[in-house]
């Protein structure tokens, strides 16, 4: 099934529903998908080329509905580069939700900090990335489009609504970039070391190939990660996953504030007559 197919199938499933913003949700910040208004749910299952994402703190559905009276798109649950080794895990939600007319894509996870002063539960604009795991999810595809630009690849425009959206909302919001690390394994503290040295300021498992795919169906990214504990060797702590959902989930409330500020801050959307 092609992506304008899948968009069909969603559009019979969502009727009256017209998403111009999709939003991934990282480990531990699914509760999000709850506060969708007039929320439509349909399981990865029935969605051919969705991904099977085995990793406990991700759900695997789709929930189509309003938030802050914006049309959004969540994709409550991604699958990872690390669980079969494929970049292009989130290729077809991605270009479905393109096809079905959105057009930003919201991206969450959780992350490492570099920088001690930013410390767990505080949420961090991404504002550019160092794709550190070797791969590309645009390795295959054979047209030209395959050449994409990344330069604001991080749509600058949404990056100063995020700004300004948080700053209303009370939130303090930290920035910096983003360096992939594959994972599952957590970085080494020598490659902490060796990420600081490369200019990054937060480190993670996800969202690069997603931003790379959104570009490429063209759709403007805004990201956003949630700060659970500071990088390997900083405070001399193993790293866990449990640590991560614990973190991510106790700072859930302050990102879904900034959230639910920023979504409410895009451009308004004329109303569907249904
Ligand atoms: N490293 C990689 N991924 C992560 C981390 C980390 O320290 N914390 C949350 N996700």
């Amino acid at each position: 099934m092609d992506a304008r197919e899948l968009a069909g199938l969603i559009r019979d499933w969502a009727p009256g529903h017209a998403p111009k913003t999709g939003i991934v949700l990282g480990s531990g910040l699914g509760s999000l998908a709850d506060e969708i208004e007039d929320a439509a749910h349909l399981s990865y299952l029935d969605l051919p080329g969705f991904p099977r994402s085995g990793v406990s703190g991700h759900a695997g559905e789709l929930v189509i509905g309003r938030l802050a009276d914006r049309e959004v798109a969540v994709l409550s649950g991604r699958a990872h580069f690390y669980e079969r080794g494929n970049p292009r895990e989130m290729a077809v939600p991605i270009a479905a939700l393109a096809a079905l007319g959105a057009e930003r894509l919201i991206l969450t996870n959780a992350a490492g900090s570099l920088r001690p002063e930013v410390g767990p539960g505080t949420p961090m604009l991404i504002t550019d990335h160092i794709a550190w795991s070797g791969t590309n999810p645009l390795i295959g595809v054979e047209d030209d489009g395959r050449f994409v630009s990344m330069v604001d690849a991080y749509d600058p425009g949404l990056a100063d609504l995020a700004r300004a959206a948080a700053r209303s909302a009370g939130v303090d919001l930290a920035e910096g970039v983003y360096m992939w690390f594959s994972g599952p394994s957590f970085e080494t503290p020598a490659e902490i070391r060796a990420a600081r040295l490369l200019g990054a300021d937060a480190v993670g498992m996800s969202t690069v190939p997603e931003v790379i795919l959104a570009r490429h169906v063209g759709l403007e990214v805004a990201a956003f990660s949630m700060i659970t504990n500071l990088g390997a060797g900083m405070t001399g702590a193993a790293l866990s996953h449990e640590e991560t959902k614990r973190e991510a989930a106790k700072g859930a409330e302050r990102f879904r504030t900034l959230l639910r500020a920023f979504v409410a801050a895009l451009p308004a959307e004329r109303r569907e007559t249904r």
